[in-house]
């Protein structure tokens, strides 16, 4: 599965631009899947069919991830930009970000307090002498990504994009695992999560599931001095009770507590203050969906340095596949 994590990790794909995770995820379930299309927005939605009588279920982990777009260049040929998605300009100085044609540039800032730092006191320097130069290389419009290469820590993995790659690649997993089933499964990889949960809204529309279930990353409250959460790095899978965008819905829980417990999956419960997932625009779908989301814990999210567990990664694995296999009996 390392291979599969790698390979996701490094891809380009900031929201809206998601084409070479999705190309990339359709030669790793290609094979799997009964069925693959990828709609209007840019969903990738690889469809595994039940034997009958079952349920609809869809899983979404977002193929995008945050990244800058270029707003301005400047007489020299440095680059102005603004967030694609949340960022945080004080873990973006000194890193690298690189364009979809390969291109790679170096974040900077303008003098003044370290304190008053913010998005519109950087600059990209792609090593551009002046306007002209730097316009060969990139134009006004144009997305890039944070640049830095996967690392293997062991047991913990450290990359860009975790958030949510990871989710991605736990549902490649989960659907090169799962047996015959009634529930016709949608495992759907979306697109523009991180500019405000836009490709789970229409693909779920699209599919009006039974059930829905998110996979993403969730924050942590393990390193020194961090926020208060009761969520570790390594303590299992995190079932999300409630965040900002979803209150998880109560048979959605039991049935995840329910699996976690008969199974033996490592499990937590996760809290999150702020921040949302695919499931919040998944649970307001038409007339409603009971959905969930299963976190994988991660720290320094929206750094180019997220970190994940595999034992954490390998018990989201089994518990998507606990639910796709299952009769489902909380639902009914
Ligand atoms: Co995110
Ligand atoms: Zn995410």
């Amino acid at each position: 599965m390392k291979d599969t994590i790698k390979a996701l990790v490094e891809a380009f794909g900031p929201s809206g631009y998601e084409t070479e995770v999705i190309d990339l995820i359709k030669t790793m379930v290609g094979d799997h899947a009964d069925e693959m299309r990828v709609d209007a927005l840019g969903n990738l939605i690889a469809v595994k069919k039940g034997t009958g009588g079952g349920k609809r279920i869809m899983f979404a982990g977002h193929a995008d991830e945050i990244g800058v777009v270029v707003t301005h260049i400047d007489d020299k040929g440095f680059l102005r930009f603004l967030n694609v998605g949340g960022l945080n300009p004080f873990s973006l100085l000194g890193n690298r970000v690189r364009f979809a044609n390969g291109t790679i540039g170096v974040i900077g800032r303008e003098k003044g307090e370290a304190k008053d730092i913010s998005l519109d006191k950087l600059f990209i320097d792609i090593g551009a002498n002046d306007k002209a130069a730097a316009e060969a290389k990139v134009n006004i419009g144009d997305f890039g990504i944070m640049h830095r290469e996967f690392t293997d820590l062991g047991q913990r993995l450290i990359a860009k994009s975790m958030d949510d790659r990871i989710g991605c690649a736990v549902l490649v997993e989960a659907l090169k695992r799962v047996n015959d089933t009634p529930n016709d499964l949608y495992f759907v990889f979306t697109a523009q999560e991180e500019v405000g949960i836009r490709g789970a809204r229409t693909s779920a529309y699209d599919i009006n599931p039974d059930l829905g279930v998110a996979l993403d990353v969730t924050l942590t409250g393990d390193s020194p001095e961090a926020p208060r959460m009761e969520v570790s790095l390594g303590a299992g899978a995190a079932i999300k009770i409630k965040d900002s965008s979803l209150v998880t819905h109560p048979k959605v829980k039991a049935l995840m507590t329910r699996l976690a417990q008969e199974k033996n999956i490592p499990y937590q419960y996760e809290v999150l203050e702020r921040g949302g997932t695919d499931a919040g625009a998944m649970h307001l779908t038409r007339s409603g969906v009971p959905s969930g989301t299963i976190s994988i814990p991660c720290r320094y999210v929206h750094s180019v340095s997220e970190m994940v567990d595999q034992g954490d990664v390998q018990a989201c694995v089994d518990l998507v596949v606990a639910i796709c296999e299952d009769t489902l009996a909380e639902l009914m």
